[in-house]
Order: structure tokens, then C-alpha cells, then sequence
């Protein structure tokens, strides 16, 4: 099935750090993408604003680097590059300062949606947001886009949201959050909303408990200085995880609108249990595999930052009274593999006597790579000699459903079409970001307070001994990283 591309209207798009690294890994290689896929109406801008003096000829050899270094092969056609080279432009700005303000006013044209992209570290957005502003180039109709980290803590979500309100409205900012915009997540959400089949057994009375995975085989190597003030918690538990676990807690929402669908996610956040100390365990990789460790990448050689956490998490509602939600999180683990799958509860009575065959049903929604979901169901073991049960997948593959060859628009491609076309809903409201940090917190300041340690694990492994524990106990048990 070839998928539909919906128009847009025609756009300047400013990204701010145009030449920085997510800009040339994601941004730009995504737009690329969508040009390619006839989604840039003819006149739109891409407008690269950054502090390096270069010229527009030079910032469009930079991009080009980055279309060669970022996009597969395949998908380069000289044609099509040079056709999206020629959207570019370029202005050397001091975000700070007064420098180049003018020349990107200058740029601006009316009757074209214009989105700022603030791919900078945070503590320029009031900076840039007031300039903006000041300098009459952000309208009414403008969007801005900002990316993670939103904030450290709650006081610094709450002074980054403080910033920003000055200057816009909550309908113009999107908060990125790049796993929203994964193929699979969104479609946690058309399998929840979309069937019948699910929702009367998505409840504690049906579903024993659910485990969200997301394992890296990266490590943290170059971005240590960023990494070792943040941690598994803050970079990944905070936001993607607890986006995941909103879409699969939440309730149905009245539609698919941006401000009915957040309401929703934002009653789970709040309904979270605080975790205490006993639920949660965190690591931190050694050496081995070529690399020399966690703490060789960080300024800090005692650094008690966690690349690795696990943890069990509650929501306290009717709908999920007593199901656990574990949740783990590392890098340098075995496999890249993520992965949210739901365990249900076994029947209320055993007709079979093979107990030993039977298996709990178990949903498996497949977030990368090989996206797709798996149901394993009970069936009968073929050929004669009685009832004997074995367990099999009913296998949805989405690769093979829906790209039938075809390029899947990636994450930072679908939200950037959606922030031109005015769609907030895979974006994060200033409230679910906050509600998110004020279940954090407490967290993080417990195990500073009590001085904790991360256990070490190898790299290569399923992360540490302790979080093994964590489900044994329960008598449960990870699934394997694969
Ligand atoms: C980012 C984190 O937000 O997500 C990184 O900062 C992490 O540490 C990355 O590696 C994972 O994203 P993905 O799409 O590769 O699963």
C-alpha cells in the first residue's frame, strides 16, 4: 500500500542552529526527504540562522554534506538535491545579540506559514523567542518548535514555559518529543481506538501487567558532558517513556484532537503513584566491547550518573488499580530493541490439564526496528495424543503491510509536516510537560538525598543483576532484549 501525501501550504521554516548537529542529522535530511516526496509546495523556504559567518552558497554545500552523510543512498537523486539546495538560505545571527535580526526580518514574506525551529540549547530560547518578538518577524500565526531537554527539573520546565509565554501562545509552541512521531506509536493508538477487540480487556480485571523497553547498543560517547548532568531519568524516562505509558494508560479521548488527546495523557501523569526507592534500580556500563566505560566519557571519573534504569511504576486510577508498568531504559545493552508489551491475565478456569503448555496472552507492540505487533495466543499443539496447548503469534508485520518498498517517513519528518500544517497533537503541552517533571523530581532528589550508586553492568548485557530482582520478586519476568 502506497501511502497518501497531504499537501501543506506553503512555508518558511527558520531553524535556529541550522548548523548544528540535530539539524544536519535529522532536520535537514528529513526535509530532504519530504521534498522528495512532493510535500514541499513550490516557494517554500528553508532558512538556516546560525552564529558562523557563511554564505548561502557555503551553508548549501554544508547541507549537502549532510543529505550525503544522513540519507541512504538510494534515496540520493542529484536532481532532486540540487532542487531543494536552491530552497535555501542562509543568516548569520547572534542570537544574543543584535546581529542579523534585521536581514531575517528582511527575509520574511506575508501569507506563508512561518515556524521557527529552535533546535538550540534551551537557555537561548527566551533569548530568541524575544527577538522575535521585538523585531516584528513572529506573528499571531507564527509556530515555534523547541526541542528536548524542556528543562531539568520542574522549577527549570516551569521558568523555560514562563519564557516562552511571554512571547506566544501554547497554541503556537511545539514541544518536541521525537517518539510521538514514530510509525508504531502513533499506531498504539489506532489499535487502541480504532478495534473493538482491545478495549474491553484493557483494564487491571484482564491485563496482569505491562513492560516498556526501549535498549540501546549505543553508548554515550561524545555527548558525555550533556549525558553525565541528565542521565537515564531525565533523557529518556521523562519523555519518551512516559509518553509511551500515557498512550497505553489513557482513557479513549472524546477525538483525535490535539487538546482532547493531551487531556487524557495528562490525567495519567497525574495520576502516577510516587515510586519508592524499592522499585527502582539504576546502572551504569563498565568497560568491555572496545569501550572503556561509562565514566571515560564523563568529566566526572566517581560519576554517579545512570545509563540504565528500571523501575515499577503505578497509576492510580480505576482502570489500572494494582497492574505494575515496568519500565527500563539503557544504553550499551545487548540489542537495539523497543518494545511495549502487555501481559494478560490467565482465564478464570482451567479447562486443559496441560498447565505446562499454557502461556499468558501477551500483546507485543514493536516500537524499532522491525516495527509491528504480535498477539501470542493459545492454540492446540497439532496431531493426535490428546490436548496439548502451545503458544503462537498472530503477526502483524507493518513493514510488509504498509511500505510495500516505499519510504516510512521518520519521526522528525512527520512532526515537522505536522507543525506546518497547524497539528499539535503529537506535540507536549506545557502542563503535561510540568506534570511530568513533578512526578520526576522526587525521584531523582531520593536517590541523590540517600547518596545511591548506579550497579555496574557489561556492556553487552541486559543491564544489572539488580533489575532482574525487581520482577523476580513479583514472580515475573523481563522479556528478552532482542
Ligand atoms: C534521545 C536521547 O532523545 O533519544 C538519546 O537523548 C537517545 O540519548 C535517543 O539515544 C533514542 O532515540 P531513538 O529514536 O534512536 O530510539
Amino acid at each position: 500500500m502506497v501511502s497518501r501525501v497531504i499537501p501543506v501550504d506553503v512555508f518558511d521554516l527558520v531553524i535556529f542552529g541550522g548548523t548544528g548537529d540535530l539539524a544536519r542529522r535529522k532536520i535537514l535530511p528529513g526535509l530532504y526527504r519530504r521534498y522528495v516526496a512532493g510535500q514541499m509546495p513550490a516557494d517554500s523556504r528553508i532558512i538556516g540562522a546560525a552564529r558562523a559567518d557563511l554564505s548561502e552558497a557555503d551553508y548549501r554545500a554544508q547541507v549537502a554534506e549532510a543529505i550525503a552523510e544522513f540519507v541512504p543512498k538510494d534515496r540520493q537523486d542529484k536532481t532532486a538535491i540540487q532542487g531543494f539546495l536552491d530552497r535555501l538560505h542562509y543568516v548569520a545571527i547572534d542570537a544574543t545579540g543584535t546581529n542579523g535580526w534585521s536581514a531575517l526580518k528582511g527575509l520574511m514574506r506575508d501569507s506563508v506559514v512561518r515556524a521557527f525551529y529552535f533546535s538550540v540549547a534551551p537557555s537561548l530560547f527566551g533569548d530568541i523567542a524575544q527577538r522575535l518578538s521585538e523585531h516584528g518577524i513572529a506573528d499571531a500565526w507564527s509556530r515555534i518548535v523547541v526541542e528536548k531537554p524542556f528543562g531539568r527539573d520542574l522549577a527549570s520546565a516551569k521558568a523555560l514555559n514562563a519564557v516562552l509565554a511571554k512571547h506566544f501562545n501554547e497554541t503556537q509552541i511545539y514541544r518536541i518529543d521525537h517518539y510521538l512521531g514514530k510509525e508504531t506509536v502513533q499506531n498504539l493508538m489506532a489499535v487502541r481506538f480504532a478495534n473493538i477487540l482491545f478495549e474491553p480487556l484493557w483494564k487491571a480485571e484482564y491485563i496482569d501487567h505491562v513492560q516498556i523497553t526501549v535498549a540501546e547498543t549505543v553508548g554515550v560517547d561524545g555527548r558525555g558532558a550533556y549525558y553525565d548532568k541528565s542521565g537515564a531519568m531525565r533523557d529518556m524516562v521523562q519523555n519518551h517513556l512516559m509518553q509511551l505509558l500515557c498512550l497505553i494508560a489513557m482513557e479513549p479521548p472524546y477525538h483525535f484532537d490535539p487538546d482532547a488527546v493531551r487531556d487524557e495523557k495528562l490525567k495519567v501523569i497525574r495520576a502516577l503513584k510516587p515510586v519508592p526507592s524499592e522499585d527502582i534500580v539504576r546502572g551504569q556500563y563498565g568497560a568491555g566491547g572496545g569501550d572503556k566505560g561509562y565514566v571515560a566519557h564523563s568529566e566526572n571519573p566517581a560519576s554517579r550518573t545512570e545509563s540504565y534504569i528500571a523501575l515499577k511504576v503505578h497509576v492510580s486510577n480505576w482502570r489500572w488499580q494494582g497492574v505494575p508498568f515496568y519500565l527500563r531504559t539503557g544504553k550499551r545493552l545487548r540489542a537495539r530493541a523497543s518494545e511495549i508489551a502487555i501481559t494478560f491475565k490467565q482465564p478464570p478456569h482451567a479447562i486443559f490439564d496441560d498447565a505446562k503448555g499454557w502461556h499468558e496472552n501477551v500483546l507485543v507492540i514493536r516500537l524499532q526496528p522491525n516495527e509491528g505487533m504480535n498477539l501470542m495466543v493459545m492454540i492446540k499443539e497439532p496431531g493426535p495424543g490428546g490436548m496439548r496447548l502451545m503458544q503462537v503469534p498472530l503477526d502483524m508485520s507493518f513493514a510488509d503491510a504498509i511500505t510495500d518498498g516505499e519510504d516510512v517517513p521518520d519521526a522528525y519528518e512527520r512532526l515537522i509536516m505536522d507543525v506546518i500544517r497547524g497539528n499539535q497533537t503529537l506535540f507536549m503541552r506545557g502542563d503535561e510537560v510540568e506534570a511530568a517533571w513533578a512526578w520526576t523530581d522526587p525521584i531523582i532528589q531520593g536517590w541523590e538525598l540517600r547518596g545511591d550508586k548506579p550497579q555496574t553492568y557489561d556492556p553487552g548485557s541486559s543491564g544489572p543483576e539488580d533489575a532482574l530482582m525487581l520482577m523476580h520478586r513479583d514472580g515475573r519476568r523481563w522479556r528478552e532484549i532482542r
